[in-house]
C-alpha cells in the first residue's frame, strides 16, 4: 500500500505549520502537500505548553494556540489543511526513511512516496536513564516536550496541590516550568549541576537576578548537585529524590528539563551530519538535493557568525521552514538563508529577549535592582549578541538591528553606561 505526493513534511510540530501556510501561499495544489506527524495534532505552538497551558485559572487549550498564531498569523486549525487539501497523516510514526528511492515508511505499514521532502522532526527529551538513573517511567515523573506531556504534568499537578516538585534541570524546561508550579502554589526545589541557572545563555549576574525573584517566591536552588536515585512507594510512585550527596528531597511530583537530542536517527547514514544535527546550506538543502531539513534538527550556516549552528528556539523553526519551503518552490528568487539567533522567554511577570551570540564579554547595562536591565557581548571588538529584559517593542527592535549590524566598540564602558540608548542610535 502507498501514496505518493509531491512534498512531504516529515514531522507535524512548529516548523511543519509555518512550512504549511508557506506552501498555501507560494500556490501549492490541493494533493501535493502531506504531513506526517505521530502526535495525533495538527501542529501547535510547543512554547505555550510550559507558559499558558499550565496556568491554574484560564489555561489555553487547543485550538487557540494551533500554528501560526505565534507569529501573529493565521491559525491553521485541522479543517484549514482540509480545506487546502493538505493531506494531515496524524498520530502516525515514521520508522524509517530511503532517501535513495524517495521513500517513507510508516509504523502502520504504509510507504509514502515524495519528490522533495522536509525534515521538520525536533528533538526529544534526554531521559535520566542516559545519565545512569531510573525510574523515569514512574507515574509522577514528567518529561515536558509534547502535548501529551503537558496533560500529563496538568494532572499531576491537580494530585499535587500544596505538595512539593523537584525540577531537575536549570535550562528552558526547569526555568519556565518551575514558575508555572509556583504559580500553581507547589513548593518547589530546582536541582542543576551548574553554578547557576541558565548557564547557557545567562551571565552570572543576569542569572542572579532572576534566581533572586524566584526565592523571593519560595523557589529552593540546590546547585552543584544532581540527583543519584529515587525513592519509590509501593505503588510505583516517586516520594522522594536522593541527590549525589545524600539529601533527600520529599516529592510529590518530578519535573525533568536536561536538554534535548534531535531527531536524526532515520537519516543517519544517509545524510551528513553536523552538531547533532542534520546538515543544510543556505536553502536548507541536505546533503541530498531532493531533501531539506529545517527547526530544532536542522544544522545549518548562521551567515553572521560564518559558522553551522544548531538553533533549539521557535523562531528559528519557523523562518528555517518558510526559507525551506521558498527554496524548493522558487529556488531562482530564493537567497541564502540570513538568519540572526533570537530566542525568548516569559517567566511570571518577566519578558526577555536575546539576538546574536552570547560569546566574548558581557557587558552588563540597565537597572539590576529594577526592572530593565541587559547586556551586550562584545567580541574582537564587535557586538555580537544583546540580552534585555523588560524591554518595549521598539527597544527589542533596536537590540535586534544593532546586533545585526555587528557594530564596532571602541569604549566597552561607554556601551555600558549608554545601554538600550547605544542600540536605539546605530
Ligand atoms: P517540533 O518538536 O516542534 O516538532 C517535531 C515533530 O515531529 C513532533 O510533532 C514530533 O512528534 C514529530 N516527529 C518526530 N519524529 C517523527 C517520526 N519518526 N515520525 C512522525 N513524526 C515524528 N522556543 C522559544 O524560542 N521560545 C520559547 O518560549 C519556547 N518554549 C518552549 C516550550 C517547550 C515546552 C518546548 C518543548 C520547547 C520550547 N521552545 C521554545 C522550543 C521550540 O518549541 C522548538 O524550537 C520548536 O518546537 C522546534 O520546532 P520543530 O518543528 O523543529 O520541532
Ligand atoms: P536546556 O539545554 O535549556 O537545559 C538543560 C539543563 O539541564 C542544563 O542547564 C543543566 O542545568 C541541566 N542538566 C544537564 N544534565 C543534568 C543532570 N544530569 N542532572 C540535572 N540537571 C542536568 O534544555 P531544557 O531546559 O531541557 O529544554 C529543552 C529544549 O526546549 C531546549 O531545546 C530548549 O531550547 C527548548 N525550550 C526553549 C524555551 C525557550 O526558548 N524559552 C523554553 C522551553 C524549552
Amino acid at each position: 500500500m502507498g501514496r505518493a505526493f509531491v512534498y512531504v513534511i516529515l514531522g507535524g510540530g512548529v516548523a511543519a505549520g509555518y512550512a504549511a501556510l508557506e506552501f498555501v501561499k507560494r500556490g501549492v495544489s490541493s494533493g501535493e502537500l502531506c504531513i506526517i506527524s505521530d502526535e495525533p495534532f495538527a501542529p501547535y505552538e510547543r512554547p505555550a505548553l510550559s507558559k499558558g497551558y499550565l496556568l491554574p485559572e484560564a489555561p489555553v487549550r487547543l485550538p487557540s494556540f494551533h500554528t501560526c498564531v505565534g507569529a501573529h498569523e493565521e491559525r491553521l486549525a485541522p479543517k484549514w489543511y482540509k480545506e487546502h487539501g493538505i493531506e494531515l497523516v496524524l498520530g502516525t510514526r515514521v520508522k524509517s526513511a530511503d532517501v535513495r528511492r524517495k521513500t517513507l515508511l510508516t509504523a502502520t505499514g504504509e510507504t509514502i512516496s515524495y519528490k522533495f521532502l522536509i525534515i521538520a522532526t525536533g528533538a526529544q527529551a534526554l531521559k535520566l536513564e542516559e545519565f545512569g538513573v531510573s525510574g523515569s517511567d514512574a507515574e509522577n515523573i514528567c518529561y515536558m516536550r509534547d502535548l501529551a506531556d503537558a496533560n500529563r504534568i496538568v494532572d499531576v499537578i491537580h494530585s499535587s496541590t500544596d505538595g512539593n516538585a523537584v525540577v531537575i534541570g536549570g535550562g528552558y524546561i526547569g526555568m519556565e516550568c518551575a514558575a508555572s508550579l509556583v504559580i500553581n502554589k507547589i513548593n518547589v526545589t530546582m536541582v542543576f549541576p551548574e553554578v547557576h541557572c541558565m548557564p547557557r545563555l545567562f551571565t552570572p549576574k543576569i542569572a542572579a537576578y532572576y534566581e533572586e525573584y524566584y526565592m523571593a517566591k519560595g523557589v529552593n536552588f540546590i546547585k552543584g548537585n544532581v540527583l543519584s536515585s529515587f525513592g519509590i512507594d509501593f505503588n510505583g510512585k516517586v516520594t522522594a529524590v536522593v541527590l549525589r550527596d545524600g539529601t533527600r528531597l520529599p516529592a510529590d511530583m518530578v519535573i525533568v528539563g536536561i536538554g534535548i537530542r534531535p531527531n536524526t536517527s532515520l537519516f543517519e547514514g544517509q545524510l551528513t551530519l553536523e552538531k547533532g544535527g542534520i546538515k543544510v546550506n543556505g536553502m536548507m538543502q541536505t546533503s541530498n538535493s531532493y531533501v531539506y531539513a529545517v527547526g530544532d534538527v536542522a544544522a545549518f550556516p548562521v551567515k553572521l557568525f560564518g559558522e553551522i549552528r544548531r538553533l533549539e528556539h521557535v523562531d528559528s523553526a519557523r523562518k528555517s521552514a518558510r526559507h525551506a519551503v521558498s527554496a524548493i518552490m522558487e529556488p531562482e528568487k530564493t537567497g541564502e538563508f540570513d538568519y540572526l539567533p533570537f530566542f525568548y522567554s516569559r517567566v511570571f511577570a518577566f519578558s526577555w529577549q536575546f539576538y546574536g551570540d552570547n560569546a566574548g564579554e558581557a557587558i552588563h547595562f540597565g537597572d539590576f535592582s529594577g526592572s530593565k536591565f541587559g547586556a551586550f557581548w562584545v567580541c574582537k571588538s564587535h557586538l555580537v549578541g544583546s540580552f534585555l529584559e523588560g524591554g518595549t517593542k521598539e527597544e527589542y527592535e533596536a537590540i535586534a538591528r544593532a546586533t545585526s549590524l555587528k557594530p564596532t566598540i571602541e569604549d566597552a564602558a561607554e556601551l555600558g553606561r549608554l545601554g538600550v540608548d547605544f542600540a536605539l542610535a546605530v
